[in-house]
């Protein structure tokens, strides 16, 4: 038997891990898989429902770190998470994306000598005010296995100097979870419940520290998104981190009728809304990929991605943070959608979680 600790923290990490841990439940008779929750989210709408939703067992590890500085954080989970280790003696420590959860795990398995697996590898920003971006980089040098959603990533892992062969170009696990849960999405009423009509809106997100923590730049990103609501309903699923801030510098105003601020959704229901809007604007980096596997036009409110291929292929426009530059690039968006391209990249096929588990079992030699 091989085991493996799959580890989860942040929101973004439940879609990541759900396809994982249902294909080495699958074959079990090969893998014995935990499942690690380290507390970095905790909220029902930020965590408990993305297990319902997702169908992800109960984690085996509750490592309840919680909210806290970079610094604080990383350390109560490498201080939790080192205990786990010792106790269960895993092969592998299995980590996705780039949060504090993920470079906190793999740091305590490489110290520990255990391998470490690192799903969505090779992502670069080239930005290392991201928080993620140091995250990134730290969890790929110390990796033994590096699983990329897109070949752009495996050239940033052969710069870094790492040896080819620990690479494998296995697709984005992301969009297994999204062609898994679309027809279920279906059936979720969240589009007529908040009173909208399919096309007919778009959808924000926002919780970047670089976005929303500073009251001026998270006011003329308001102020910005405002105007595209003029013109179509804006609905806004609103981060634990950006409420508090929109609260702390006074800007609930910008919320009315056609920007309506909304508390966060669970998975269901936030795939029902984006997939049927008629645009997303965003700073997310896991839903630039899920509008480019849709096709729906996304206007990405950053300076830069780690993500290329949804602009290359996608349909993926980087807008920046300018209010001016994002008004006029969604207002032409809005006016003629096929100005965004739309091809899905390769291997973003509902089947990557197979590559990965299959990846697991080349190199651990017992296939
Ligand atoms: C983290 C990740 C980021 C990811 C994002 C998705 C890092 C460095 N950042 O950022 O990559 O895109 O998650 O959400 O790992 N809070 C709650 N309830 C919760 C969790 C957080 O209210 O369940 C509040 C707390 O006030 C907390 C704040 O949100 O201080 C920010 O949470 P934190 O986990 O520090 O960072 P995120 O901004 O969520």
């Amino acid at each position: 038997m091989i085991k493996v600790l799959n580890i989860v923290g942040a929101r973004p990490n439940f879609m990541k891990i759900a396809p994982i841990v249902r294909e080495m439940g699958r074959r079990a008779d090969v893998f014995d898989a935990k499942l690690v929750h380290t507390g970095q989210h905790y909220d029902e709408a930020m965590s408990g429902s993305f297990f319902n939703d997702l169908g992800i067992p109960v984690p085996d590890h509750y490592l309840e770190v919680g909210s806290a500085s970079h610094a604080v954080q990383t350390a109560k989970i490498m201080i939790e998470f080192e205990k786990v280790v010792l106790e269960e003696k895993p092969d592998w420590v299995l980590v996705v994306g780039d949060v504090n959860s993920t470079i906190a795990c793999a740091l305590v398995s490489a110290k520990l000598g255990v391998k470490v697996a690192h799903v969505e590898a090779g992502l670069r920003s080239f930005d290392r005010d991201m928080p993620e971006e140091i995250n990134r980089i730290l969890t790929d040098a110390i990796s033994d296995l590096l699983l990329t959603t897109s070949e752009d990533a495996d050239a940033h892992l052969e710069r870094e100097g790492i040896a080819p062969e620990k690479v494998r170009f296995v697709g984005t696990v992301m969009i297994d979870s999204l062609f898994h849960s679309l027809s279920r999405s279906q059936s979720s009423t969240v589009v007529s419940d908040l009173g909208l009509v399919e096309k007919e809106y778009a959808v924000l997100t926002m919780h970047r520290p670089s976005n929303v923590d500073d009251p001026s730049k998270l006011a003329g990103l308001l102020r910005a998104v405002s105007s595209v609501s003029e013109r179509m309903p804006v609905v806004f699923p609103v981060h634990p981190r950006t409420k508090s801030n929109i609260d702390r510098f006074g800007l609930g105003s910008f919320a009315s009728d056609r920007f309506r601020f909304i508390d966060p959704l669970g998975y269901i229901d936030f795939l029902r809304l984006y997939s049927s809007s008629a645009m997303v604007l965003t700073d997310s980096g896991g839903l630039q990929e899920e509008t480019t596997a849709l096709g729906i036009p996304c206007v990405t409110l950053r300076e830069n991605t780690e993500r290329p291929v949804t602009v290359e292929l996608g349909t993926n426009v980087i807008a920046g943070t300018d209010p001016e530059n994002i008004k006029t690039i969604a207002f032409r968006l809005l006016e003629d959608p096929s100005k965004v391209a739309g091809r899905v990249p390769p291997l973003w096929d509902g089947k990557a979680a197979e590559r990965v588990v299959d990846a697991i079992l080349g190199v651990d030699g017992r296939q």
